[in-house]
């Protein structure tokens, strides 16, 4: 049987990067978007490296921009993937409140201009769009598949737009689409920015003398946070189904962001209330208190189920971070020989 091929956008983010590990190993031709930029983006992926001249060859980068619909049509007619995973958005919810513009137009409208692609290419693919537990906003969980949305940031509002963008091709013209509404899941690959890795990353240089102080917003907010390298085979089971639909996937627990700064910093043998303070500069316009994902559809029909819990992700990500604080850095320029990934362009 022929290898399938996929399409990943968003393939140099945390998601893309575990998904794209996950799609190798099982034998398929992946190919990616990346966006130019000035610097290197592909540090999450330089390590699935090989060179694209090589006959054995797997891993195919190409530049290309959400906001540039000629350009991702032309992608799909070229590359006519089996599979498409749309990860690629603005995922910030803070800075959505700053670029409010900008995220509707790449993380909303960027969902219509992949699957009005898809449809007048003609591809026969299926397509997952990755939508987030920030649509229920402040419904209260625990959240399910049934559950009004109810958002509460511009990034929120633009993940309701592109899940009914979705649900709409798929009515309007049989394209097999599904959403994945994916709880918050972390990892050490995590963005810096985001709580869990901005926590862990702390607690770890707090430890190692490197800094004294973190600064963060609201501590009373509550999330289900999950382990990112098992979502992504979530997502990889909602395209093999024989029906398209939605799911919800998370792991059914929650904690604030206080019990995760506590888990963080005892782990390293640190009281943090020594070494945390309030800056309201991290606080949200609207908040989303509280996330509860109920996955039991998932573990029915996809056989799917957590293994990790927030406890245990939160040492793994303190962990990895003082195993990253105990190497030698790595040069910020890339040296002769360090495999850089480069698109085809
Ligand atoms: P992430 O680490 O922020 O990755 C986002 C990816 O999108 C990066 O590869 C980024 O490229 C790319 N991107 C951003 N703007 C783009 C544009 N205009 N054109 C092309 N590519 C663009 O996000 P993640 O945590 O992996 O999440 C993956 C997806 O799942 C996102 O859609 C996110 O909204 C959604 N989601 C995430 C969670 C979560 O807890 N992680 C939960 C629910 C849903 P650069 O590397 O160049 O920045
Ligand atoms: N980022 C950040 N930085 N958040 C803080 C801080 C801080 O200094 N202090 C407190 N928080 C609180 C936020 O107010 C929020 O309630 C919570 O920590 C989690 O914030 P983030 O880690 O930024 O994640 P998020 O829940 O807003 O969004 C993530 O999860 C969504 C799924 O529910 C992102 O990955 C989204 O892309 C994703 O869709």
């Amino acid at each position: 049987m022929t290898a399938k091929k996929a399409l990943i956008t968003g393939i140099t983010g945390q998601d893309g990067s575990y998904l794209a590990e996950l799609l190798l190993e099982k034998g398929y031709w992946v190919h990616g978007i990346a966006r130019r930029a000035s610097t290197f983006n592909t540090e999450r992926i330089d390590h699935l490296y090989e060179d694209p001249h090589h006959p054995q060859a797997r891993l195919f980068l190409h530049y290309g921009d959400l906001t540039d619909g000629s350009r991702l049509a032309n992608l799909l007619e070229s590359i006519r993937p089996d599979e498409v995973y749309h990860l690629a958005a603005q995922s910030h919810v803070r800075v959505s409140f700053d670029e409010p513009e900008f995220t509707g137009n790449c993380t909303g409208l960027g969902t219509t201009r992949l699957l009005e692609a898809i449809r007048s290419v003609g591809l026969p693919c299926r397509f997952y769009q990755a939508s987030s537990s920030e649509m229920f906003g402040s419904t209260p969980p625990p959240q399910c598949e049934e559950t009004p949305f109810h958002p509460r940031s511009p990034y929120g509002v633009a993940k309701v737009y592109a899940y009914w963008a979705t649900r709409n091709y798929r009515e309007a013209y049989g394209i097999y689409a599904v959403n994945g509404i994916l709880f918050n899941h972390e990892s050490p690959r995590r963005g810096p920015t985001f709580v869990t890795r901005k926590v862990a990353s702390a607690a770890a240089r707090i430890k190692a003398g490197l800094q004294d102080l973190v600064y963060l917003g609201n501590l009373e907010a509550r999330r289900d946070w999950g382990y990112a390298a098992e979502y992504v085979e979530a997502m990889w089971r909602m395209l093999q189904q024989e029906e398209a639909d939605d799911y919800v996937i998370a792991t059914g627990t929650s904690h604030s962001v206080r019990d995760f700064v506590e888990l963080c910093f005892e782990h390293v043998g640190l009281d943090w209330r020594d070494h945390v303070r309030f800056d309201e500069r991290y606080v949200r316009p609207s908040e989303v208190d509280h996330l509860v994902g109920d996955a039991a559809k998932a573990e029915r029909l996809l056989g799917w189920k957590p293994t990790v819990r927030t406890p245990e992700l939160a040492r793994l990500m303190v962990d990895a971070e003082l195993g990253a604080l105990s190497r030698p850095s790595v040069p910020a320029a890339p040296t002769p020989g360090r495999a850089v990934l480069a698109p085809v362009s």
